[in-house]
């Protein structure tokens, strides 16, 4: 993918303001990046801290030529982060479906929003990412227990630039590489949930299972006696 990168110092969130680039026809490969967001985004409704110098908050256009499901993309992104991750040393796991953890915690999450064509597939896509490169002194309370960093130290500019190029790399490989998808299996041996019973939402009851594996889909199989559950969307918790 050719890349073209756009850094502003800050901005409400770098998703809504790519939409709308995105709508007026800016190409695929368009890259926004923001050195703190006043109102990011996670998913279900969630907001993400995104105070300035600690983090890397990116989003990346793509205008998928072949149908793409909106998880494939979003799975696609968490494999080329974990590689990023990875590069530097640090061993790290993927929570189902869209969080990166280091050592048991949140370091990074993604987002992905797009306008859909008829049959589910992407007319364009925003893939945003949000990633704690170190956590500042002002981390708020609730957050504390559940969010860590990559790296212990502060960061500068240069470090995010360069976690940048390297994630924007590994991402454009797994790309330019679709309709194949070739980080599925990646994707599923980086889980942390394989094993561990796992709490979850279905037609609104609160359920638990035994997480088991990940179908063709990006879905995540839960077993729970003997049926198993594929959970399309959503989230799990631990339960053990
Ligand atoms: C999540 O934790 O559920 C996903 C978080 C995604 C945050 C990133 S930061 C860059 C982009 N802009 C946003 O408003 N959200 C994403």
């Amino acid at each position: 993918m050719r890349y073209e990168i756009h850094k502003v110092p800050i901005t409400d969130s770098t998703n809504t303001e790519l939409k709308e680039l995105a709508k007026c026809g800016a190409p695929e490969g368009y890259v926004l990046v923001a050195d703190a967001q006043t109102a990011g985004r996670g998913r279900l409704g969630r907001s993400f801290f995104s105070p300035p110098g600690s983090g890397l908050y990116v989003s990346i256009l793509t205008r998928p030529k072949e149908p793409l499901s909106p998880a494939a993309l979003t799975c696609l992104a968490a494999v080329a982060l974990a590689d990023t991750v990875s590069s530097y040393g640090i061993d790290c796991r993927i929570k189902w479906v869209n969080d990166l953890f280091i050592d048991g915690k949140k370091a990074a999450g993604i987002l992905t929003e797009g306008s859909f064509c008829s049959d589910g597939s992407f007319a364009y896509a925003i893939v945003g990412i949000g990633v704690n490169l170190y956590l500042p002194d002002d981390v708020p309370g609730e957050l504390r227990p559940i969010i860590t960093s990559v790296f212990d130290h502060p960061t500068d500019l240069c470090t995010r630039d360069e976690f940048l190029d390297r994630l924007l790399l590994h991402f454009g490989e797994y790309y330019e590489k679709l309709p194949e998808i070739t980080f599925r299996e990646k994707y599923a041996a980086l889980q942390n949930c394989f094993g561990r019973t796992v709490a979850f939402t279905e037609n609104g009851t609160q359920r638990t299972g035994i997480a088991e594996g990940i179908d063709d889909s990006f879905r995540l199989l839960v077993r729970e006696g003997n049926r198993v559950v594929s959970l399309e969307r959503g989230e799990v918790t631990f339960a053990d």
